[in-house]
């Protein structure tokens, strides 16, 4: 178990640079062990996500070099095995296994997936569309069995866009015969890094980033290799930490176009901030204004920011909402933040945020990946110590983060708890 200690109060000034994007990265790791052959995943970041889909790998006798940034994933003689629950577990991605075991070898037993507890997120998305492919599921012992005599392509017509439906589909329907649609398709960045991939080793898909995806199944898939995109999510989060307390931070390798929804939401908000090719400038922003903002699938305001743009409304001259429209129950930030000294009340799926107020540090605990980030944020704005525990979530997102944020001059460590 580790703890966060923040002295804040620090003006942040320098660079920081953004890394590859977690949410690609968990898609394009399962998506190597497609390839026949071997394949290279540039830009890895450096978070704990990525070792556990390395342990699967491994698991299904994948051979994985490092070097540098980069992993060469030898995949020619992966076999088909169990995915323990202890490993599936760990972390969302995991299921990302099923629709890549399911394309290659028709039969995949693995257990539910783990990931950030935001209420039900369920998985009958994925379980129905692999069954419009032909599969049959059963369940034994929270086991999940997936086999398919034979993977025909289909039409699937998603109830709602997710990210991770659309992904798991267009793995299984890679080598399916005959051609799949996804219809209502999630049309994230994330998705047209993994179509890029799975373009070069071979596939045959086309309408990524539209909503309507069409898998035309093939039977080998080749060498191929990629560069993860930068991490919206990761740069969004520094981008606030910058409006909160930058002094000309800049904040470099990032996708303007990724994250045009939190700059326009930046405007709206009076904050300035200079933007050259790939890089951000952002100082501490004053007259902050308050906003209405609600969450919704891209190109739309990203629901991973909604907890960490909640710190900077706090900073608001006046009364701020945020409507959660993704997931049931992602308000675990609250709490601590009121504790911290935040007024915030949340009716149904909507934080009400009276501004502005001042952080108090004090000792609080990251419930998930973005509270924590939430929580870090608020916690460089006080001018009194802050200790967060269940560091585990926050080390699942961001990549070398004390050494990040020391570099631009915050007062930031991670111990152990003894
Ligand atoms: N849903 C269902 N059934 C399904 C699939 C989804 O009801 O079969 C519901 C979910 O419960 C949720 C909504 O649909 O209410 C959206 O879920 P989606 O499938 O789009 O999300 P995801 O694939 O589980 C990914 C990211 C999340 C990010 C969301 C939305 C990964 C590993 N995770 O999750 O990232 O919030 O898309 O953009 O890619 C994070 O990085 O902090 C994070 C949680």
């Amino acid at each position: 178990m580790k703890k966060m200690i923040i002295q804040g109060g620090n003006k942040l000034n320098g660079s920081i640079k953004i890394n590859g994007a977690k949410n690609s990265a968990v898609s394009l790791l399962p998506a190597a062990i497609l390839s026949d052959e071997y394949t290279i995943i540039k830009n890895i970041p450096e978070i704990t996500d990525i070792e556990v889909l390395k342990d699967i790998i491994t698991l299904l006798n994948g051979k994985i070099t490092k070097e540098k940034n980069q992993l060469i994933i030898d995949s020619s003689q992966i076999i088909n095995t169990t995915i323990p629950k202890n490993l599936s577990n760990k972390l969302r991605a995991s299921y990302y296994f099923m629709g890549v075991l399911l394309a290659k070898f028709k039969h995949v037993e693995i257990y539910f997936p783990g990931g950030c507890n935001f209420g039900a997120r369920q998985i009958d998305y994925h379980l129905k569309g692999f069954e419009a492919l032909g599969a049959k599921i059963t369940v034994e012992n929270e086991k999940l069995i997936i086999h398919a005599d034979n993977l025909q392509g289909s039409e699937i017509q998603l109830p709602f866009p997710s990210v991770g439906a659309t992904i798991n589909l267009i793995l299984a329907a890679t080598k399916a015969d005959g051609t799949t649609i996804i219809k209502n398709a999630a049309k994230e960045p994330e998705i047209i890094n993994l179509v890029e991939f799975l373009t070069n080793m071979g596939a045959k898909i086309t309408g990524e980033g539209t909503d309507c995806i069409k898998i035309i199944g093939v039977k080998k898939l080749k060498s191929a290799t990629i560069k993860i995109i930068p991490d919206r999510i990761e740069a969004g989060t520094y981008i606030i930490a910058g409006a909160l307390m930058g002094d000309k931070l800049k904040i470099k390798n990032i996708n303007a176009e990724h994250i045009k929804s939190l700059l326009d939401t930046l405007r709206k908000m009076n904050i300035d901030y200079n933007l050259e090719d790939d890089n951000i400038t952002i100082s501490q922003a004053k007259n902050i204004s308050p906003i209405q903002l609600k969450t919704s699938v891209y190109p739309g305001f990203p629901t991973d920011l909604a907890q960490p743009i909640t710190v900077l409304l706090a900073k608001a001259n006046g009364i701020s909402t945020i409507q959660e429209t993704i997931y049931q129950k992602r308000m675990g930030h609250v709490e601590y933040l009121k504790k911290m000294g935040a007024d915030i009340e949340i009716k149904d799926n909507i934080e009400i945020i009276k501004g502005p107020i001042d952080f108090q540090g004090t000792e609080v605990l990251a419930s998930d990946l973005r509270a924590g980030a939430t929580l870090f944020l608020a916690a460089l704005t006080s001018e009194q110590k802050t200790v967060i525990s269940n560091v585990e979530f926050i080390l699942r997102g961001y990549e070398k983060i004390v050494k990040k944020l020391s570099s631009v001059g915050a007062n930031i460590s991670i111990e152990e708890i003894k």
